[in-house]
């Protein structure tokens, strides 16, 4: 890739594009550090400018400034990120979506809204709420992801097992090309045969083909009534095991995690919260049920305490205020940063069909014991997605760095092997890209390399990510 720099006439004329106020310069120390790096391990990338648009129009103009000039872009949401997409690691401009944060319309008689894509998540949810709707992809950043992130990582989320992730749920996207065009991928309908599905092409794109300017979401009634469990289990692999069991005897929570005792301990820890544990409960399963009708919420739980009973579980407990439930899932969504500020470590959402869960829990345990790392796995366990968290504690540094690589790839040869794949939610981006060869053929990987050729042919955004 033959990239150009930045000069002092492109950044003149970015400026009279944006806007003074709105192109960061590294010289701006304070406002410049948060476009360095994202949420994922301690990676740090320094762009030459960081620009705010404000719309596609203005995003237009800043591309084909870039596509002439062979200047690469990296498009970045809130950068919530696990997997470096959002690190401009060519340097060039980071493009932040931050000032695109409207919610143009919630359309209440088809039960869709067209958002841009700067829109928090949980403002977003919020505020179909309001409007008795529901829109479900919930992140563990909800609170501070942008839609337009999650789209291009398809994000999920402890309710994806129930309502599925975030391409389920886009419509039609407004995107603006790498030479400048302005398009539409499709249309604001619940059905489309009309040609290839463009839309869900840029879903989970990692902001490799285009950069997202609107997005429209269908949405769905926003259940009233949800009952919370919190099951701790003897052995780790009983309650991975039992997972698809609940979902054989015919129930589908809205919420199916998995916790070892330690994600819990350490969060419990870092968050000042407070879960009873008997000494030997090792793994937990936190269970929501949702609906409109608690008495047959009440017999869906019959039925999941009959499922437990043929398990080795504890004493249950039952959230019966908003507070607790509030607590359980605080506890839950900050797993992750929890295990970041305990110690060094890198994260790999693996997933495979779930009821191969038990053996994929052993498997990477297994793993560990032979290489010489600690993990602290949780996740949502009803996908079959587990998020195995590789802990450095006092792994040398060149174990860390050199043998550490070789295990992972054989976390992920064995998620291959099951019938899954390398990332379930989190995406390729940078971290993942040595082993994509492990989860896509040559000729998938010939394909996608052609999709990216055509849409992007001088390779300006975001290189580096995916291939
Ligand atoms: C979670 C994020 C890390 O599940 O995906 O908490
Ligand atoms: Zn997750």
């Amino acid at each position: 890739m033959n990239f150009n720099k930045i000069t002092p006439d492109l950044v003149e004329a970015f400026t009279a594009i944006v806007g003074q106020e709105h192109l960061v310069l590294p010289a701006d120390q304070e406002g410049f550090v948060r476009y360095t790096h994202d949420e994922t391990e301690d990676l740090r990338y320094l762009p030459e400018v960081v620009l705010k648009p404000k719309n596609a129009e203005e995003i237009s103009h800043i591309m084909r400034l870039c596509y002439d000039n062979s200047i690469p872009v990296t498009p970045r949401g809130a950068g919530t990120g696990l997997s470096g997409g959002a690190l401009a690691v060519h340097g060039g401009i980071v493009l932040s979506m931050e000032r695109l944060n409207a919610i143009i319309q919630i359309d209440e008689r088809n039960l869709q809204a067209t958002v841009e894509p700067g829109v928090i998540t949980q403002v977003f949810q919020e505020a179909v709420i309001a409007r008795g709707l529901f829109y479900p992809p919930d992140p563990s950043s909800r609170g501070s992801s942008q839609l337009g992130g999650n789209l291009s990582e398809s994000s999920g989320g402890p309710r994806a097992v129930k309502y599925g992730v975030t391409k389920d749920y886009v419509l039609n996207v407004e995107v603006v090309l790498p030479c400048g065009e302005i398009t539409w991928t499709g249309a604001n309908v619940l059905k489309n045969a009309t040609g290839y599905n463009l839309t869900q092409l840029m879903v989970g794109s990692e902001g490799t083909l285009g950069i997202i300017t609107k997005i429209v979401f269908k949405l769905i009634p926003y259940p009233t009534q949800n009952l919370v469990l919190l099951v701790p289990f003897r052995k780790e692999e009983e309650a991975a095991a039992a997972v698809s069991s609940i979902f054989t005897a015919g129930i589908v929570p809205s919420a199916l995690e998995f916790m070892e005792r330690e994600a819990i301990e350490w969060t419990c820890r870092y968050m000042n919260l407070e879960v009873p544990m008997a000494a030997d409960e090792r793994a937990h399963l936190l269970i929501e049920l949702d609906g409109n009708d608690m008495d047959l919420l009440y017999k869906d739980a019959e039925r999941v305490y009959e499922v437990l009973e043929t398990f080795d579980v504890g004493d249950i407990l039952v959230a019966d205020t908003e507070k607790q439930k509030e607590d359980l899932w605080r506890l839950r969504r900050n797993v992750g940063h929890a295990v970041k500020s305990n110690s060094i470590y890198k994260e790999e959402d693996t997933v495979v069909p779930r009821a191969e869960l038990p053996t994929l829990l052993r498997g990477v345990k297994e793993i560990g014991a032979r290489y010489h790392f600690k993990s602290v796995c949780y996740g949502h366990a009803g996908d079959g997605n587990l998020h195995i968290n590789i802990v450095k504690a006092d792994m040398s540094d060149d174990d860390w760095n050199n043998k550490l690589p070789e295990g992972i790839k054989e976390i992920f040869r064995l998620c291959v092997s099951l019938g899954g794949t390398i990332s379930g939610e989190h995406g390729i981006g940078l971290v993942q890209r040595p082993y994509i060869g492990i989860a896509l053929s040559e000729v998938q990987l010939r394909l996608m390399q052609g999709i990216k050729q055509l849409f992007d042919p001088k390779g300006i955004l975001n290189p580096g990510k995916i291939f």
